[in-house]
């Protein structure tokens, strides 16, 4: 029976690039969406960005363009990454968007009228210069129990210790650098501690029976916040803010997280309009159709708490099944700009360019758990190489030249050969595996068949028959049927590679597999196209460069000031302890450096190419990420500081034979540092 389906990834912040981290997502979601319209299922896929919030109003600001202009750049350079990654939305939309707007405000009536909307006067953190209140992450100090400098409001990034910003010693706002002051204001909240009864029995519910609405960990995860009892959740925010305001409230606005999720329907809401659906059908309390979302573990407690208890009071359906995924690691440790494995969906396209290959790699690991999911780069070199160009690709390569060569490309009708029969027995069990999120099952199947595949175009060895009389028609029937095996391997593969797959139609000369085509077979005397290389090994040598120049983004960005920090971009390590002896700081070789040269580095977003004299008989050639605020020109002269004993690293551009010092923050950066006069080249400081 066709099902009607609608299906969700989170929305991405419209303040920062896709990442690899981010994908692990969206190709999730992306192969579970192809694998159900394979089926038969009426199935449409939304998303948007998540355009509201402070960081983006202050980042804006920043760039010196309207919040509207950033969030339209994003939303183009975010739309231009997931298509190029095969992600194929049935509509990509932004929450800045009138059907939004307007479903958020009947959903807060709703709300309201059904008295689940409180107004409480509380007290927060305001900066008096820039004249706004300040989210905690926005308020920096020193931390109270290891007392390092430039902590966040509520967590210290160097000894983990977690507290109120009230506790920061010498709080300043990371916005103006004033002190924040403490100021009242009245706040919305909506009254979660009044939903439990049904928050209780829907994380425990099955909306289809033998499909628990929540996994078993986020399940009990959810038992654990029910202990500790739900406090109402405040979802107003003063001006200036870059949102919806609330309605008859002057000045106040939808905190991001209410109308974020809301923006799941109004996705929908415009390919209604597009496309002719009904919105009704899908978002009443008694639809009949499926409602899915494909979230990470970090955001459990927005789509299991808020979001249902939002739809439910307010009249509308919940969800029928939220699938929480885990956070990737890449070679098992957190994503890190210091390592190079902090990597952008550009900078991967740019270097790697197949985005099949992560689309494998990340479906190869995945599963329905929400355990974390590791990218070992040798592994995924190593995965790739041998699955996809040895294991399955391979089957066609040794087959294919033959039936185009020697038999003008037509196949031999299909035989009762039993490897194709166990290729086909197989397909309720690899799509019971992708419905249930089993990736990783449904890939080992397949692989354990292209082995099989393999092993029967080995037995045969077809290049041996070419060579002997009288072996034609055998010739034919082995590779015909080596071909067969590699359509049905090509349809299990497809939810994963769905270009490749296109390709290999082509060259099949067919209609667009399905999941129904597992029945179908190739007829006699059906002619194949011309057999073209379709994939190739990937080589180690370009996972390198891409880490490399990823280190290179560091030492050009690590010195301007950072952006506004996402939960998803870790800092760099520091030390573990408070000090550090004069031995250490010895190690560290100091020069006065005269810059004698200073030149734009072509392709180089952010890097000038110095050239500096330390009193060397050789100068040193520096790579600075400093061009976003020196035109070169005016270094060329000036005296600085270098770092003379920084081992020598290859970037992209060249060797940079060191490193030049400068300061930044949000306050403006980078600044490069200048000896007083007097100093000469190859002075020590210390
Ligand atoms: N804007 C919110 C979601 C609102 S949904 C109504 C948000 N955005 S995000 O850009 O930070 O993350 C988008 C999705 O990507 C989230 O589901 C998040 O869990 C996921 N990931 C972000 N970084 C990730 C990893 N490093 N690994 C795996 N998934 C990650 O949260
Ligand atoms: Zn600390």
């Amino acid at each position: 029976m066709a099902r009607k389906i609608l299906v969700t990834s989170a929305l991405p912040y419209a303040n920062g690039s896709i990442h690899l981290g981010h994908l692990v997502e969206y190709i999730q979601t992306d192969i579970w969406v192809r694998f159900q319209k394979m089926q038969g299922h009426t199935v449409h896929y939304v998303c948007a960005d998540d355009t509201h919030g402070t960081p983006i109003m202050l980042r804006a600001e920043k760039e010196g363009i309207t919040p509207e202009a950033l969030i339209a750049n994003v939303h183009k350079e975010h739309s231009a990454d997931f298509k190029e990654f095969l992600v194929e939305f049935d509509n990509y939309y932004s929450t800045n968007a009138p059907e939004n707007k307007e479903l958020s405000q009947t959903i807060y009536r709703k709300l309201k009228a059904n008295g689940k909307i409180a107004t409480k006067t509380i007290e927060q953190f305001y900066d008096p210069v820039k004249n706004m209140f300040l989210p905690d992450r926005f308020i920096k100090g020193e931390c109270p129990k290891c007392h390092a400098k430039d902590q966040y409001g509520d967590n210290c990034e160097v000894c983990g210790a977690t507290y109120n910003p009230t506790e920061l010693i010498n709080a300043y706002s990371a916005v103006s650098g004033a002190a924040p002051v403490r100021k009242e204001t009245e706040h919305y909240f909506f009254k979660l501690s009044e939903c439990e009864a049904f928050l209780k029995d829907w994380t425990r519910s099955e909306a289809i029976k033998g499909k628990p609405t929540l996994q078993g960990e986020a399940a009990n995860k959810m038992g654990e916040w029910f202990e500790n009892g739900l406090n109402d959740w405040d979802i107003s925010r003063d001006a200036p803010y870059f949102g919806f305001e609330i309605p008859d409230a002057p000045g106040k606005y939808f905190y991001v997280w209410l109308d974020a999720p809301i923006g799941y329907m109004a996705s929908f809401k415009k390919l209604c309009a597009d496309k002719g659906l009904d919105f009704d059908e899908y978002w009443n309390k008694d639809s009949s159709t499926e409602l899915y979302h494909f979230i990470g573990k970090d955001i459990l407690y927005f789509h299991a708490l808020f979001w249902p208890a939002t739809l439910e009071f307010s009249g509308y359906r919940t969800p029928t099944q939220i699938f929480a995924h885990g956070f990737l690691t890449v070679n098992g440790e957190k994503m890190s700009k210091s390592r190079g494995t902090f990597i952008t969906a550009r900078s991967y396209l740019d270097h790697i360019k197949n985005p099949e290959y992560l689309r494998y790699y990340y479906a190869a690991k995945l599963n329905s758990t929400m355990e974390d999911i590791d990218l070992s780069l040798d592994d995924f070199v190593a995965r790739v190489n041998s699955d996809l160009v040895g294991k399955y690709i391979n089957i066609a390569s040794r087959t294919a030249g033959f039936i185009n060569k020697r038999f003008a490309g037509k196949l031999s009708p299909s035989s009762s050969n039993t490897v194709i029969a166990e290729l086909k027995a197989a397909a309720q069990i690899i799509a019971d595996a992708y419905a249930g999120r089993e990736y990783g099952r449904a890939l080992r199947e397949i692989m354990r068949l292209s082995d099989i595949a393999n092993g029967f175009v080995a037995e045969r060895a077809p290049w041996v028959m070419a060579k002997q009389e009288g072996q034609d028609a055998a010739l034919q029937q082995v590779c015909s049927d080596a071909i067969e095996m590699f359509r049905l391997l090509t349809l299990y593969l497809k939810p994963v590679l769905p270009k490749l797959a296109a390709e290999i139609e082509q060259f099949l000369n067919i209609e667009p597999l399905n999941w129904a085509s597992v029945n179908a077979s190739l007829n006699a005397g059906h002619a194949i196209n011309e057999y073209s290389h379709l994939i190739t090994r990937i080589d180690p040598k370009l996972i390198e460069a891409m880490t490399e120049a990823n280190k290179e983004n560091l030492t050009a960005t690590a010195q301007v000031s950072a952006p506004a920090k996402t939960k998803a971009e870790p800092e760099a390590i520091l030390p573990e302890g408070e000090y550090i002896s004069i031995d250490d700081f010895t190690k560290v070789d100091l020069r006065i450096a005269t810059i004698v040269n200073a030149e734009h580095v072509e392709g180089a977003e952010k890097l000038l190419k110095l050239t500096l004299d330390i009193g060397e008989d050789k100068t040193r050639q520096v790579f600075a990420g400093i061009k976003s605020a020196y035109d070169p020109a005016t270094l060329v002269g000036r005296n600085t500081v270098m770092v003379a004993n920084l081992a020598p690293r290859k970037m992209k551009f060249g060797m940079s034979e060191g490193m030049v010092l400068a300061a930044s923050d949000e306050r403006g950066g980078p600044f490069i540092l200048t000896p007083d006069v007097g100093a000469q080249p190859g002075m020590r400081v210390k």
